[in-house]
């Protein structure tokens, strides 16, 4: 007979399940956590505990997620998808290690291979007679959502695949490269909205997004690492498995490392530490697996994870330093973002002296201050951001931050529109937003102006040079060569590459002129529908709406701007002075 379980430890224990199915929801269902990774698996890690060291409790079941959502349907997996064990806790890795030599009798010359963990979303892509029927999400494991549309958009994914099993499940994570997230998220803040915590977020949002032109914008990728249903082919190893992929030109993770011994893994999980920061895609942790697969059967698996796999996690590396000032960074659409000035400070191998602090709702709500010593985190590859303060070392003389009521650039009354975030300057000739207008006009992305960087841009608006667009095409050598570090032979260099700009495509230009809500993409969808920037000016909304890829919204920014008698006219002086942009493949 057991003692009967403490009653205190009881409703703990259930409370802290409540919590973790709460986190579950938010995590898979919203695609929004509201704690770190990092705290969940604590979390979690107590939860199991108290229910390995109370009989009482060993009959709870794990809280498992469930991604599905209204508007998807739902379909079967063909073979459970299961998740994997997983700790920070280096002697739990060798207990693992242990345990399989234990359960293997110890007669065999076990392999493992070890790889990264990546943080994005699991899908599951079904092929039949090598035709791909259908991506599903995990959902809650034996079925999931149907997001092949969304899948479909990843560039290279082969649709067929010749030689193939029956039926083959092939799993994998959906994930969205760490630049691509900066880039997204630097337009969410310059359109005043919310940025995206993480690639991980932003990739299970995308991939449960009804609007496919969204997705696509958002350039998905994938990268498979395990195998569920086989019917049909027998695959050995996983190493095996993996030439399969290659055979098959689908994306997996290339550099696994092979290990015999204790001592090898934490040798693969060294190397994996160090390489996961040179990588363009968010990784966690390294996971561990049994080469061989008629072994990964001998020792199967539990009802949640597989017992012949096992992931050592990273634990976020944090740091804390003072938080010098905040100051104010107003962007090319008048958006105002807070960046917190730092004593400088070393983490995960990068000096940091900035981190952004998105907008005035998230210094109130982690009510950060001018002088606060402030918790710095960086978790996997994403930019590091602060956390939290650490209100024990908190002045006593410290006072909230107010956030402005003006510009900081020019004074004018900031505004903040009815469901945005972000507080704004109405004024466009404010000379901060006169000059990112510049930049980006310039920008690789856009115009491709070399030589019209930061600093020179910023010195031809200060010096009054430049005020708009148009301006940029009537400077002269003498005008350039005023600036500081502007020799002859680099302002002739910035005249000839201004000349030569002059003829470059419609999509670029279009993308430079910087248009309320169009992105390099919309501008290009834009291009491939009008021979030039004439025809675009005189659309009517009807015309705008049916482009493929241009939305209601996006049609109504730009029959708007378009309507702009200072857009009309700077549209005319651009053609006056020579601008001929038409449309082009690139
Ligand atoms: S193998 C039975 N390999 O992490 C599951 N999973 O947190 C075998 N994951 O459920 C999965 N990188 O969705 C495997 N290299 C990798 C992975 C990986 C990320 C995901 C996977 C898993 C989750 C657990």
């Amino acid at each position: 007979m057991h003692e009967a379980l403490n009653p205190k430890i009881r409703r703990y224990f259930f409370s802290l399940k409540k919590k973790l199915e709460e986190h579950d929801r938010h995590y898979y269902r919203d695609a929004a956590p509201i704690i770190s990774d990092f705290e969940y698996d604590c979390l979690k890690h107590e939860w199991k505990e108290l229910r390995r060291q109370y009989p009482a409790l060993q009959l709870e079941s794990e809280t498992i997620g469930d991604d599905r959502r209204e508007g998807f349907a739902t379909f079967p997996h063909l073979s459970p998808m299961l998740s994997l064990s997983n700790t920070y806790d280096r002697s739990e890795v060798d207990a693992f290690d242990q345990r399989i030599r234990r359960v293997l009798g110890g007669k065999e010359a076990l392999r493992y291979v070890v790889e990264h963990k990546i943080d994005g979303v699991a899908v599951n892509l079904i092929y039949e007679e090598g035709h791909l029927i259908r991506a599903l999400t995990r959902g809650n494991g034996r079925e999931g959502d149907d997001v092949t549309k969304n899948v479909l958009t990843i560039q290279g994914l082969p649709v067929y695949l010749p030689d193939a099993p029956q039926r083959l499940e092939l799993r994998g994570e959906v994930y969205i490269p760490l630049e691509v997230f900066e880039e997204i998220n630097r337009q969410q803040e310059e359109r005043g909205e919310e940025p995206f915590a993480n690639p991980r977020n932003l990739a299970a949002g995308t991939l449960k997004t009804l609007d496919t032109s969204i997705v696509q914008q958002r350039k998905l990728q994938l990268w498979i690492h395990s195998l569920g249903l086989c019917e049909g082919l027998s695959i050995a190893t996983m190493v095996d498995f993996y030439c399969f992929l290659k055979k098959w030109q689908l994306p997996y993770v290339e550099f696994f490392e092979n290990a015999h011994s204790l001592e090898e893994i934490w040798k693969c999980i060294g190397i994996i530490d160090q390489r996961r920061h040179t990588l363009h895609f968010a990784t966690d942790g390294a996971v561990l697996k049994i080469n061989d697969r008629s072994l990964q059967r001998i020792l199967g698996e539990t009802q949640h994870s597989p017992r012949w796999a096992f992931a050592y996690k990273f634990a976020p590396e944090r740091v804390e330093t003072r938080l010098e000032k905040i100051s104010l960074q107003v962007g090319r659409s008048g958006a105002i973002t807070p960046i917190a000035e730092l004593k400088s400070v070393w983490i995960a191998g990068t000096e940091v002296k900035r981190a952004t602090l998105h907008n005035a709702s998230e210094i109130e709500r982690k009510d950060i201050r001018e002088g606060d010593i402030v918790v710095l985190e960086k978790a996997g590859e994403v930019i590091p951001a602060i956390t939290e303060v650490v209100l024990s070392r908190r002045s006593p003389t410290s006072i909230p931050f107010v956030f402005p009521r003006k510009c900081p650039q020019c004074n004018a009354l900031l505004s903040r529109a009815m469901g945005e975030i972000a507080w704004k300057c109405p004024n466009d000739d404010c000379s901060a937003k006169v000059e990112c207008r510049i930049l980006h006009f310039a920008s690789r992305s856009a115009m491709h102006i070399e030589g019209l960087g930061d600093n020179l841009v910023h010195q031809l608006c200060q010096k009054g040079y430049v005020k708009n667009i148009a301006d940029l095409y009537e400077l002269s050598h003498e005008q350039l060569m005023n600036c500081n570090g502007i020799g002859t032979k680099t302002a002739e260099k910035v005249m000839q590459n201004l000349e030569q700009s002059k003829s470059c495509s419609l999509w670029r230009f279009l993308h430079g002129l910087g248009i309320p809500g169009i992105g390099e993409k919309t501008s290009k969808d834009l291009a491939s529908s009008f021979p030039d920037v004439r025809t675009l000016m005189a659309a009517s909304l009807e015309a705008l709406r049916i482009i493929p890829g241009v939305g209601e919204k996006t049609a109504l920014e730009v029959h708007a701007y378009f309507q702009s008698a200072s857009v009309v006219c700077m549209i005319d002086r651009l053609e006056a002075l020579g601008i001929r942009c038409i449309r082009a493949s690139t």
